[in-house]
């Protein structure tokens, strides 16, 4: 049995654990926190993610090291990886953990992106504004999840409030997109250099946190343009396990917003709806096995579960909707599970998706 080592043990890593059970592979988490959702699924080495002795342990028990998020730190992980495989490679979560450097490789690869400029000091933020145009998204170059970090700025006025909010960590002023919606290119590359592209997720989000997915997006011009960018983009990393494409879709262009090296939130309907989850093809990319099918077995959606349950957990059981609970206490803003729909056609799909929100929302 090959033993997967998982930093983080979050939900993404408590499905990553199921995903391994199913194709005989045991993962072994490190997480410091009291009760992560991965615990119900393998052995938590419970310790701060940089704490060199934990992270020793973790590499002791286990075949080839990985991730479930991207703020991993690092120079700790490094030092302790001389002997063992870490997958996705660090180069990537380099690249990732800053929205600059990030930005700067897109680039780099003609991936198409929204219009930038550094912003370092107050004066930095007028020339954005003067360059680029109102609005402006400011954001965070580093540790911005789920819309945190970020600012849009709407008018002049309001540029001093968002410099004194946000002023004092290193930024990046963004041209605003009016995007017709947002998607996401999921796919996974091994050892070997090959490649499988799930279908072309769209997403929608509400208060910067993603709210539903759907599958697949329906147009096969802009998947395999997102494919491209994709492909382009694991194959200069080198790069090894799933990695996730945010894209703004305006028109028949794609804009390329961040991506994260890890399986991601706007891929959970493969779990569901894909003959392979994107967990599963993690799994078998970074244990150096055949990639498997990604295709999706009809038209999915998935409704993340967000602050709290709905009241109505049992009757949306009960409707033969897909639910996934990961054992979180509840929390404004925080994703406690999501439910995935099934369906043979796209209006059966929406039809069912209105019928959960019905029992979510009543
Ligand atoms: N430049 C932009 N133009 C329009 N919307 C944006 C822009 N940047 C971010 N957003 C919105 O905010 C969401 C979160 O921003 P993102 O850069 O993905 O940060 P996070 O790391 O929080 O996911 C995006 O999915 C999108 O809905
Ligand atoms: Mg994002």
């Amino acid at each position: 049995m090959i033993k997967v080592g998982i930093i983080g043990g979050g939900q993404l890593g408590q499905m990553l654990g199921y995903a391994g059970q199913a194709i005989d592979i045991e993962c072994v988490f490190l997480d410091p926190s009291d009760n992560p959702p991965a615990q119900t699924v393998g052995r938590v080495i419970r310790c701060a993610f940089d704490d060199t002795v934990g992270l020793q342990e973790l590499v002791s028990s286990v075949d080839v090291l990985t991730y479930e998020f991207e703020n991993v730190p690092v120079g700790p992980v490094e030092s302790v990886t001389a002997d063992i495989k870490l997958y996705p490679p660090p180069d990537a979560l380099r690249y990732a953990q800053d929205r600059l450097t990030e930005k700067q490789l897109f680039q780099e690869l003609n991936i198409p992106i929204a219009a930038f400029r550094t912003v370092d000091c107050e004066a930095d933020l007028a020339v954005a504004a003067d360059e680029i145009g109102l609005p402006l998204v400011l954001k965070t170059r580093r540790l911005g999840y789920a819309g945190k970090g970020q600012i849009v700025i709407r008018d002049r006025d309001s540029l001093a409030d968002a410099w004194d909010m946000l002023g004092s960590s290193p930024l990046i002023a963004e041209e605003m997109i009016a995007f017709d919606v947002e998607a996401s290119a999921i796919g996974a590359r091994n050892v070997a250099g090959e490649i499988v592209s799930y279908p072309l997720t769209r997403n929608e989000h509400q208060e910067g946190i993603l709210r539903t997915s759907r599958a697949p997006f329906g147009n096969a011009e802009l998947t395999r343009l997102a494919q491209t960018y994709h492909a382009r983009l694991v194959d200069r990393l080198d790069y090894v396990g799933v990695l996730s494409l945010e894209l703004f879709v305006v028109g028949n262009k794609l804009l390329a917003n961040e991506f994260a090296p890890r399986v991601h939130n706007s891929g959970h309907w493969t779990i569901d709806g894909a003959v392979t989850s994107q967990f599963e093809n993690h799994l078998r990319a970074v244990s150096n096995m055949p990639l498997a099918d990604p295709s999706a077995i009809g038209y999915v959606a998935m409704e993340n579960l967000i602050g709290s349950l709905p009241v109505g957990m049992q009757a949306i059981r009960d409707a033969g909707f897909f639910v996934h609970e990961y054992g979180k206490a509840e929390r404004p803003g925080r994703k406690l599970g999501h439910v995935t729909v099934v369906a043979d056609n796209d209006t059966d799909c929406e039809l069912r998706l209105q019928e959960l929100r019905q029992i979510m929302f009543t």
